[in-house]
């Protein structure tokens, strides 16, 4: 699942989030640190629908299948965790602010994204 996740993100995510060994601008956000993270759900609203198209996040749905975008997800998760001098990232199941912007650019039910993340 690794292998995959990470030869999809270096062929089609790398150019503009950076590579594994940290970033390579500063003008998109980092991955590791990305609030859709934690939201499988978000993730694949965001890299299979294009829910950020209008802010220059395009569509991979072309180029990749839903298999590949949790490949994707699951590979940036171990980076996350890696990421040992960085500040701790949001606990999964655990609503933040930048969560609930995104979830509301995307468009998607918050009620339903709450339920998926099994939030009280
Ligand atoms: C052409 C440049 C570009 C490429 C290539 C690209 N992205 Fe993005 N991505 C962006 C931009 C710009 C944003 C910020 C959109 C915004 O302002 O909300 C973004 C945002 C995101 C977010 C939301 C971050 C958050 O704050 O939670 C996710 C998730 C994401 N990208 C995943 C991916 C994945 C996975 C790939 C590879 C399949 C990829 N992106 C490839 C430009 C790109």
């Amino acid at each position: 699942m690794h292998e995959v996740g990470e030869a999809r993100y270096d062929e089609h995510c790398n150019s503009c989030h950076g590579g594994n060994v940290g970033r390579v601008s500063n003008i998109f956000p980092d991955l590791r640190y990305a609030a859709a993270l934690s939201v499988p759900e978000l993730f694949k609203a965001i890299v299979i629908d294009g829910a950020l198209q209008a802010d220059g996040m395009v569509s991979f749905k072309k180029v990749l299948t839903m298999e590949d975008a949790e490949a994707i997800r699951s590979y940036v998760v171990t980076l996350a965790n890696q990421a040992k001098n960085a500040p701790p990232a949001p606990a999964l199941h655990q609503w933040t602010a930048p969560l609930a912007d995104l979830v509301l650019r995307a468009g998607l039910e918050v009620g339903r994204v709450m339920t998926l993340m099994q939030l009280p």
